[in-house]
């Protein structure tokens, strides 16, 4: 299973500001979260980001499986989500029994920190907006890992925010 990465940060590797509000996300970060997650039809993330996308905003419509991780996991009548208190390697075996060879994680911090200190990262997008949080969410939360990585590609996507594209390199 191939696990990808897709955050919006800050110049100085915020994913959040104070307040919590996803104000400073530009159209072409939102972009290319739609692309990936239609090109996976499988995406991972956390409570929160659920309950800010829910449910007009949510990625896939009737189709694939969105993972959506809690402690309170609890019986949902749709059936492309799944609410999962499950570790990485379990939530990898699910979608692989659904079928997926293929995954994106769209935040937040402590969902991409369990992927991340497990080894289970591919490639990692990293959407760097024009702006600077001297307060505000880390990219890692409770982790505490070194990794080396190839830059893939880089893209300007408008005139201010640059999109960093890299894979992990484990050995
Ligand atoms: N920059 C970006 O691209 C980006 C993307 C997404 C989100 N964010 C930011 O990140 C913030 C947090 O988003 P998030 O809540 O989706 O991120 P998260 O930090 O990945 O997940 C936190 C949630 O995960 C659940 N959780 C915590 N420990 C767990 C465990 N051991 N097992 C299972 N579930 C566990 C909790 O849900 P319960 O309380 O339900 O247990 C908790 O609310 C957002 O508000 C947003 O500001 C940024």
């Amino acid at each position: 299973m191939k696990i990808i990465v897709y955050m919006a940060v800050s110049a100085n590797g915020m994913v959040s500001n104070k307040k919590g509000v996803p104000d400073w996300l530009s159209p072409e970060y939102e972009q290319g979260f739609v692309r990936l997650c239609s090109q996976t039809k499988a995406v991972i993330m956390g409570k929160g980001t659920y309950q800010i996308l829910a449910p007009d905003y949510l990625p896939l419509k009737n189709e694939g499986t969105m993972v959506v991780r809690t402690r309170k996991p609890a019986i949902n009548s749709e059936s492309n989500i799944v609410f999962t208190d499950k570790s990485p390697a379990e939530i990898i075996s699910v979608l692989e029994r659904r079928g997926h060879s293929e995954a994106v994680i769209i935040g937040g911090p402590i969902t991409v920190s369990e992927f991340m200190k497990a080894g289970l990262v591919n490639e990692l997008y990293l959407v760097v907006e024009p702006v600077l949080f001297a307060n505000g969410l880390p990219f890692f939360q409770n982790a505490d890992f070194e990794y080396r990585m190839s830059l893939l590609e880089e893209r300007k996507l408008n005139g201010n925010t640059v999109q960093l594209m890299y894979r992990l390199n484990y050995t």
